[in-house]
């Protein structure tokens, strides 16, 4: 089902690429994907020349699940990289985390006699989209409390599991299909008008999902029904195509982007999003009558979801958070000296006889080029440190934008002279 531009299309303030047409947008990675141009990459999201699928690619391929696992997945020889980390993922905050514990893990890998990996711009934009997409993951669910809210949430009058419950609905221990716990929001979602109209006949009040329920709720029905094959968890999501979901599926009429109030609550970068994409989901469900109520108002067929399209709509919805920190140049240029760089690099990051010239280069860094530079130069930043006597230079996550800013702006004549 596709709508056409309706009144009520928005776009995005801060486009990642959305700044045009989808159709547009499309030709234009493809664009971006040939010519790698440090402007386009300023311009448009990470996430472009990122899908998060292909950075699990990387991060096999490079080594580094042999040290590290992400949500239970790998080695464990260095953190688990994924939703068990204690801070909330952004960009600056997983670029920060790798420049930091660089060094230990450089002499881990000297005295195991593991090859640095190095990495292009393109593997570390990947590899980093796939952290950033891993700490939204669902962790396995708790299937005794979902056992207990399949029976207060009323699920249990209408499905049986096994032959125990109801008979109004399917019983949920053979009903295929429900592998992961997405594949259960979406089900339920697309089944949601028949249950709803059940339910208001039972006089049973349409659930609410809060925190990790429909989660817990996935891992009982799991637990429960023998066809559902439970090895197929990864990092979910293909960020570029939930965006043509997004618009395909009507979400756009009623949905801003930007941070307006649309019919329904904007999803713009300044409303926080749920941890995880199954709490999201759970939102989904939650307002879903009164979604409905809208559509039917409006005259839009209520969309379903096949395949993977729930899991990329809401992997978009994450990607629109993944941004570039912004920063103040003026302030990056006192981290620049707080923070050691200086001391090699020189003040203005003009360059000395020990480190290179950052600034003034025509180079443009961004989040990810400053990783790509500490995964390709890093280990020289490190041993040149050595033999300084320096310490390894830390960074505060607040850090790179201004770091980011500073190294970007014009060199100012007179400074450089000095
Ligand atoms: C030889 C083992 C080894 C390999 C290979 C390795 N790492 Fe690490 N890594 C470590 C260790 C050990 C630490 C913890 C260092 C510390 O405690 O300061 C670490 C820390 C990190 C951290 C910081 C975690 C945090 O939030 O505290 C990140 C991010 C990271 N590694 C990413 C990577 C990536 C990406 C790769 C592959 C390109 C990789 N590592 C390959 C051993 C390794
Ligand atoms: C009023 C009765 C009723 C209640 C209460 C109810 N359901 Fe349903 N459910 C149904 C019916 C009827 C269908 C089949 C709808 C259809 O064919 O579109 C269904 C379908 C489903 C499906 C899709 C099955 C498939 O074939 O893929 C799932 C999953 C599901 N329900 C889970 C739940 C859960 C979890 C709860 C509790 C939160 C719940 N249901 C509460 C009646 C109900
Ligand atoms: C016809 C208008 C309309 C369409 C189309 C629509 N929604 Fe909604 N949506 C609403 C309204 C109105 C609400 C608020 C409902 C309420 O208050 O319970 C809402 C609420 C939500 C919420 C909960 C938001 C919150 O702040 O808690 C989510 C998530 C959501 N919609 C996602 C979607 C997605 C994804 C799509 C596309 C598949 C979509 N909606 C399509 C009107 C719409
Ligand atoms: C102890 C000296 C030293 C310190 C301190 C230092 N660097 Fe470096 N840096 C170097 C050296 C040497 C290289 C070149 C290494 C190589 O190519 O092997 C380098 C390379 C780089 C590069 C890659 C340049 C390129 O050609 O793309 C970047 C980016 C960088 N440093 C940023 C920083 C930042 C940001 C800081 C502070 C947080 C910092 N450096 C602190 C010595 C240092």
């Amino acid at each position: 089902m596709s709508v056409d531009r309706q009144p009520g299309f928005r776009l995005p303030a801060q486009p990642l690429v959305w700044g045009v047409s989808a159709g547009l947008a499309l030709l234009m990675l493809t664009g971006i994907l040939i010519s790698q141009r440090d402007e386009t990459r300023r311009r448009f999201s990470v996430f472009l020349a990122a899908n998060p699928a292909q950075g699990g690619g990387v991060f096999r391929e490079k080594g580094c699940v042999n040290c590290h696992a992400v949500n239970g997945r790998g080695g464990t020889v260095g953190p688990d990289l994924g939703r068990k980390r204690p801070d909330r993922a952004t960009l600056a905050q997983l670029v920060t985390a790798m420049w930091n514990h660089a060094p230990k893990m450089w002499d881990r890998m000297r005295s195991e006699k593991v090859p640095y990996p190095s990495l292009t711009y393109d593997e570390t934009a990947r590899l980093v989209a796939y952290l950033y997409m891993s700490r939204h993951v669902d962790l396995p669910g708790n299937a005794q409390h979902g056992n207990q809210l399949f029976q207060s949430k009323g699920c249990i009058r209408c499905h049986a599991i096994d032959g125990k419950g109801g008979r109004i609905g399917p019983d949920l221990a053979h009903v295929p299909g429900l592998d992961s716990p997405v594949a259960f929001t979406r089900e339920l979602w697309n089944h949601a008008s028949a249950m709803q109209a059940g339910m208001e006949k039972l006089g049973i009040t349409w659930p609410h999902f809060e925190g990790h329920e429909l989660n817990d709720l996935f891992a009982y029905l799991q637990a429960a029904n023998p066809q559902s094959n439970p090895g197929s968890a990864g990092v979910p999501g293909d960020p570029e195509h939930g965006w043509k979901v997004f618009q395909d599926k009507a979400c756009m009429t009623c949905h801003s982007l930007k941070d307006e109030e649309g019919v329904g609550p904007s999803f713009g970068t300044n409303r926080t999003l749920p941890d995880t994409f199954l709490q999201v989901g759970g939102l989904m469900l939650s307002h879903s009558p009164k979604m409905q109520r809208a559509m039917e108002a409006r005259q839009i067929s209520r969309p379903q979801f096949e395949g993977e399209e729930m899991t990329d709509l809401i992997a978009f919805l994450y990607s629109l958070r993944y941004t570039e920190p912004a920063g103040s140049p003026h302030v990056g240029e006192s981290v620049f000296a707080w923070r050691g760089c200086s001391r090699c690099h020189g003040d203005q990051a003009q360059g000395t006889k020990v480190a290179p010239a950052l600034r003034g280069r025509g180079q443009n860094y961004n989040s990810i080029s400053l990783a790509t530079a500490l995964w390709r130069h890093g280990n020289g930043m490190y041993r040149q440190s050595q033999k300084m006597g320096l310490s390894w230079p830390t960074l505060a996550e607040g850090d790179v934008g201004d770091l980011l800013a500073f190294l970007n702006s014009p060199v100012n004549a007179r400074a450089a002279r000095k």
